[in-house]
């Protein structure tokens, strides 16, 4: 592990929340103190679902101030946007070669994706595990800090990395997700159906731009019951999510007494959501208020993306010499 390297991104699609704070964003922040780091806004991939580009920038932006706010620091990790490095593009042009149909057809988000926009099941989006492969192979990174959901597309980028090496000679190591903790989290929404999502379930997801009354209010809307009848009883899911995010933001004390409320059939919901929602919006505040004062600093933003671009572009730019000596593209 030691002097590994290290890629991660997030695409510029919505408001970051919980989920890519604790699924992605935390990693990634005590990472730059120990990896060589590349952490990217994702900007390419989100014009696969979002080709009007109006919010673009704004999005772009609000990710890298979030990023900052959170912790990142563009003097340890190089932070940059994924279009400003070309070499990516022609990476994944290689690799699409080696890219079969058939299992970009089987991929669960193309599938989930063709659903959701059945008129714009574009070739983007089917090769959009390819890009991600590029993505983190160009750095030769190993260690790919993302929460559950991109389990798949990590197994892919893997299987792309093999298979250039076998038919090109070893020119990549084999990249894997990674979690401090023993596996990959995956942040519940608050309405206990799904994951807390840039895009959907806006209600039951609270984001790092949230404010305190927000937060508070959906925290509050957030399904329970009457409570168990019988010590010691297993949990409903939606019950079991409002704990796993006490988990993340309270104090362990503060999760055991509502532990121990429960097993003993005392727990008072109502209470439980008010801690909850006081602890988020302590934990979300302070990161919210920054984010929005780097947000409005472009001279900042402009000065990191350069940095940033060109740090991951120095190590695309090696990696790409090496990548076309070993396809057989250098003729003099
Ligand atoms: P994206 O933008 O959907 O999500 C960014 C990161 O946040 C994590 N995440 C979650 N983790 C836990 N619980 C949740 N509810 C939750 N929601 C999101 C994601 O797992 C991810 O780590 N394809 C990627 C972007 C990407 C990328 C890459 C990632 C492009 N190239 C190269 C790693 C390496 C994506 O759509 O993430």
């Amino acid at each position: 592990m030691e002097n590994a390297i290290v890629m991660s991104g997030i695409r510029p699609t919505g408001f970051l929340h919980l989920g890519n704070y604790f699924g992605a964003v935390k990693n990634y922040v005590k990472m730059q103190d120990e990896f060589t780091c590349y952490f990217m806004v994702a900007d390419l991939h989100s014009l696969t679902t979002h080709p009007d580009t109006k919010e673009l920038k704004n999005h772009v932006t609000r990710v890298l101030a979030e990023y900052i706010a959170c912790g990142l620091d563009p003097d340890k990790a190089a932070l940059y946007c994924q279009s400003h490095i070309r070499e990516t593009a022609e990476l994944y042009l290689y690799l699409n070669m080696l890219a079969y149909k058939g299992e970009l057809e089987k991929t669960a988000t193309f599938k989930e994706k063709v659903r959701q926009q059945p008129d714009n099941a574009n070739a983007g989006l089917l090769t959009y595990p390819v890009l991600q492969a590029a993505d983190i192979i160009i750095h030769r990174a190993t260690l790919v800090p993302v929460g559950k959901d991109q389990e798949q597309h990590l197994e892919m980028a893997r299987n792309f990395a093999n298979r250039f090496n076998h038919r090109y000679g070893d020119v990549f190591p084999e990249p894997k997700a990674f979690n401090y903790g023993e596996q990959l989290i995956k942040v519940p929404s608050l309405d206990g159906t799904g994951k807390m999502s840039k895009s959907e379930n806006q209600n039951a997801t609270i984001y790092l731009a949230d404010e305190d009354e927000l937060i508070r209010k959906k925290v509050m809307k957030a399904k329970t019951d009457a409570g168990p009848t019988e010590p010691n009883s297993p949990k409903p899911d939606y019950i079991e999510n409002i704990f796993l995010l006490m988990k993340l933001v309270s104090a362990e004390e503060v999760t055991a007494k509502f532990e121990s409320d429960y097993n003993n059939c005392t727990i008072r919901y109502g209470d439980m959501k008010k801690q909850l929602a006081e602890d988020m919006v302590k934990f979300i505040a302070p990161i919210r208020e920054k984010a929005e004062a780097i947000r409005n600093n472009h001279t900042l933003l402009r000065e990191v993306m350069e940095k940033g671009a060109a740090k991951a572009g120095k190590s695309a730019v090696a990696t790409m010499e090496i990548v076309r000596q070993a396809i057989g593209l250098k003729y003099y």
